[in-house]
């Protein structure tokens, strides 16, 4: 067997409930179906996100006892600039309360009604700032990407060709950028390779197009072209982190996922988009030296930054997950292959298959899941997309219910309780039904709307 070995001990603990099952199934009904809206005391395994949910390191949390708490000119942020630059060798350094605050920014300053901004895939948040103010986002993910089952180990990878015949239909004029997402989030955590990346951005060179790279799950990614690029296999996770950056213009991240703490930011090349984005900073986040976050948490970034570097630290996320997914498989569970970084991603178009698009076969999975073993996923399929222009759905390319793995917090016994519970879930999964919406936000309903079952 090939189990996953901890590579850390737990000196601090927290108690977890496990509520019985009626128990659940009145929760889950009072949280509209939609795990986002239950109490985290009704949760046994917190799988919802890896963000800000990461357990930090005895070595972060002796590095918040000493953080520099002023306004401006904190010591604390020169130590986090410092170390941002250290490891991805741009000179400028903007902070942010999270992720989605990095991408407001860069929207607020680089896109325009009718800009186009090329993807390998979209994510929630920069899609919805970047259509907020009138722009689009072209997904060019290589077809491999959107099969659940596939043995391309980078699923991830830009479709370079379908790159270049965009920015020629549309003028590169008209693309402010093209955004990379590391470990994509929504194809199931799945990596773009070093060599791609760096078709992608000669390609970018070649139009004068900025390029931006979001490194908020590059640990994972980074693990991946470590193990899975043969070119990288002798290289360290530094030597790659730097040959990545190099190519770049703009490079952000949501340190709740990369740097196991809290807080984001954006790390810039030229003075030039330095000034583009800078005065924005304090206008949303805060004063140049902070925005947003706590001192303490960016202490905690810095060192977690270090971490990241660490193959034995960030190797547990992709092992776990890899584990989850082969023992899930060996039961007939079907699950997105192969195993990325960020979660294990079960198929709910196949597990449900039984339930159409419409109704949020995914939403209702993940209900399920909640019902049968106190394990809260999240749903990432239609519901997670925002409607068309006209009021239709958007059907999403895929139907997946993410059982996130928060980084150094669940122990091996704890997964295959879940891997237990869900293979139960599978063999009486004619017991899960449809859900509709009672209630339908404008804006990123996934988080807060309420459903019911048809
Ligand atoms: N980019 C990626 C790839 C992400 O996964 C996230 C967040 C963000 C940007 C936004 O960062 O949350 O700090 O504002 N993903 C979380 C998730 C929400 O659960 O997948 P944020």
């Amino acid at each position: 067997e090939n189990i996953p070995l901890e590579m850390h001990k737990v000196r601090i603990v927290q108690k977890l409930n496990l509520p019985p099952v009626e128990y659940r199934k009145d929760a889950m009904e009072k949280a509209g179906f939609n795990t986002f809206m239950l109490q985290n005391k009704d949760v046994f395994m917190d799988m919802l996100t890896d963000s800000g949910v990461n357990a930090m390191s005895d070595r972060q949390q002796a590095a918040m006892m000493v953080a520099d708490d002023s306004y401006a000119g904190s010591e604390t942020f020169t130590r986090l600039q410092n170390k941002v630059t250290e490891i991805f060798g741009m000179e400028y350094f903007l902070p942010a309360h999270q992720g989605r605050a990095c991408e407001n920014i860069l929207a607020e300053a680089y896109v325009n009604e009718g800009s186009v901004i090329p993807m390998n895939f979209h994510f929630t948040t920069p899609k919805a700032h970047i259509t907020r103010l009138g722009g689009r986002v072209e997904e060019l993910v290589i077809e491999e990407g959107l099969k659940i089952n596939s043995d391309h180990p980078f699923k991830g990878n830009f479709d370079t060709d379908r790159l270049r015949k965009l920015i020629e239909e549309v003028g590169p004029n008209n693309i402010p950028f093209i955004r990379l997402e590391a470990g994509t989030n929504l194809i199931g955590g799945q990596p773009f390779s070093l060599e791609n990346a760096r078709e992608v951005c000669a390609i970018a060179k070649e139009f004068k197009i900025m390029t931006v790279l979001d490194a908020s799950l590059l640990q994972d990614n980074l693990y991946f072209i470590k193990t899975r690029e043969e070119s990288c296999k002798n290289k360290s996770i530094r030597e790659i982190t730097k040959e990545l950056s190099d190519l770049m213009d703009i490079i952000y991240f949501s340190a709740r996922k990369l740097g196991f703490a809290r807080g984001g930011g954006i790390c810039i090349r030229s003075e030039e988009d330095l000034k583009k984005m800078r005065e924005l900073i304090p206008l949303f986040e805060g004063f140049l030296t902070y925005g947003g976050m706590s001192v303490r948490e960016m202490e905690a970034i810095v060192v977690g930054l270090d971490e990241t570097m660490d193959m034995d630290v960030i190797s547990q996320g992709p092992k776990f997950i890899q584990y989850m997914s082969d023992e899930l498989q060996k039961h007939g569970v079907p699950v997105v292959t192969p195993a990325g970084g960020l979660g294990c991603h079960i198929n709910a178009g196949e597990f449900v298959s039984h339930i159409p698009q419409e109704e949020y076969p995914a939403g209702a999975l993940a209900a399920a899941i909640y019902i049968a073993g106190g394990i809260r996923g999240m749903e990432r399929g239609t519901l997670s997309e925002q409607r068309n222009p006209d009021g239709s759905e958007q059907l999403s390319e895929m139907e997946l219910v993410r059982l996130a793995m928060p980084r150094r917090v669940f122990t091996l016994s704890q997964v295959k309780y879940a891997i237990d519970r869900i293979v139960w879930l599978y063999n009486n999964r004619d017991l899960i039904g449809g859900l509709r919406f009672v209630d339908e936000p404008k804006t990123l309903r996934f988080f807060i709307g309420k459903l019911e079952a048809t």
